[in-house]
């Protein structure tokens, strides 16, 4: 009998194309809709590259000050969603609070839309629920810090843009401009990133004609693991556990002895360096500058110079957002629910093109259990 060649992990499987963005680790490249993200990420807001990804071209002034108006008017969580979310435990992590809100955003949306040969929507409809939940994400996000602080939400602010909403939201006090354009760098970057694990989780669930909601709910659950989105907490955890730059040697020794993980280094498709990194550790060192915070890098440049020497394994995108995030002031915790507002204009748009040229998701496996066998006494009917 022959070997079924299994790709564990689909590791360099390519299972479909998409339009949406190329991801080219010869060149250490990342194109969205053909625009390369460092470009995208020094001359526009996160919601002209949203607009971009949904529809494939950049917005004119008209076009996006048009999905300006749609987002402004839907920052505001729902009431009866408010509520849900103060259901969740204090103490549950943030990514099940954010999951939860979509769930029942989704519900309430969806309410009496009959059967479920509907569910999957038409294109307009998908938009309209994209352009709903980029907009209502970050007052979630939002929520849930100032809800584990124990302070009072904050109310959009019609007159920001989306990037200085969302600080004026988290933190309530008007964000200066340089810590919101190292945000909104950072929200770009984290936007869309082809077939990734979450992504594909979207794009499965979607491909058996599911809606848009169960598909971000599914895309939402896969973030959170630390292989993926969840990193960019893990990566302030071990900054804590080694405290400042000159213990990073000993550190280092012990977490290799012990075979641990490294959080915010390796990539499955970059194995030279992510894209993402050099525009992502540059919004670094303007929040170190802004903030004076010099340890911060000594101890950012001594773990990545030393574990690089040591394995040859690169920094990936979680690696200078977990600080960043951090000196801006988000909790730690909040930081993998801030990946899932960024995402989810990658995973919406992947949803909608998944249904314009839809195949149902359905790879094979090949059975390694015990060979066939009976229940004692059985006797089949005849
Ligand atoms: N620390 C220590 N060793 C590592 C690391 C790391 N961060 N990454 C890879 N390796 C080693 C790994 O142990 C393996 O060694 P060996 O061949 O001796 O067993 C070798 O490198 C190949 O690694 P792999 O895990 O087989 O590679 P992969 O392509 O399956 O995994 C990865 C990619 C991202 C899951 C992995 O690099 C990792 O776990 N990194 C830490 C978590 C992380 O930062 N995730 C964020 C990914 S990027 C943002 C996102 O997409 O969400």
């Amino acid at each position: 009998m022959t070997e079924p060649d299994i790709k564990k992990g689909l590791a360099g499987v390519v299972v479909d194309y998409t339009a949406i963005s190329k991801v080219n680790p010869e060149t250490n490249s990342l194109l969205y809709r053909g625009y390369p993200v460092q470009e995208l990420a020094a001359t526009q807001p996160l919601e002209a590259v949203a607009y971009l990804l949904w529809n494939g071209e950049l917005p004119d002034a008209e076009q996006l000050a048009e999905l300006r108006l749609t987002e402004r008017a839907h920052r505001a969580i729902p009431d009866d969603v408010r509520t849900t979310i103060d259901l969740v435990p204090l103490d549950a992590h943030p990514m099940d609070e954010v999951r939860t809100a979509v769930s029942l955003i989704g519900a309430r949306d969806l309410a009496g839309s009959g059967s479920v040969l509907d569910a999957s929507g038409s294109p307009e409809q998908n938009l309209e629920r994209s352009i709903r939940l980029f907009a209502v994400l970050p007052a979630i996000v939002a929520y849930g810090q100032r809800r584990r602080r124990g302070l009072e939400p904050v109310a959009p602010r019609d007159d920001l843009d989306y990037a200085a909403n969302f600080l004026w939201m988290t933190f309530g006090e008007e964000a200066d401009e340089v810590v919101v354009d190292a945000f909104n760098r950072s929200m770009i970057l984290y936007a869309e990133h082809s077939f990734n694990a979450s992504t594909f989780t979207a794009r499965v669930i979607t491909s058996t004609l599911s809606d848009l909601y169960s598909a971000v709910v599914g895309a939402i659950g896969a973030l959170k693991g630390p292989l993926h989105g969840g990193a960019n907490e893990a990566v302030l955890h071990i900054f804590d556990e080694i405290g400042s730059a000159e213990n990073v040697g000993a550190w280092l020794d012990q977490a290799l002895a012990e075979k641990r993980k490294i959080m915010g280094f390796g990539h499955r498709v970059y194995k030279r360096g992510d894209s993402r990194v050099p525009t992502m550790k540059a919004a670094l060192d303007t929040l170190v500058e802004h903030y004076d915070r010099p340890e911060v890098a000594a101890l950012y440049d001594a773990l990545e110079s030393e574990f690089v020497a040591r394995k040859g394994i690169y920094p990936n995108l979680d690696y200078p957002s977990g600080p960043a995030y951090n000196l801006i002031g988000f909790d730690t915790l909040t930081f993998t629910p801030l990946f899932v507002a960024a995402r989810v204009t990658g995973w919406t748009a992947h949803i909608m093109e998944q249904l314009t040229s839809n195949t149902l998701i359905r790879p094979l496996s090949e059975y390694n259990g015990p060979d066939e066998r009976h229940i004692d006494g059985y006797v089949a009917d005849t």
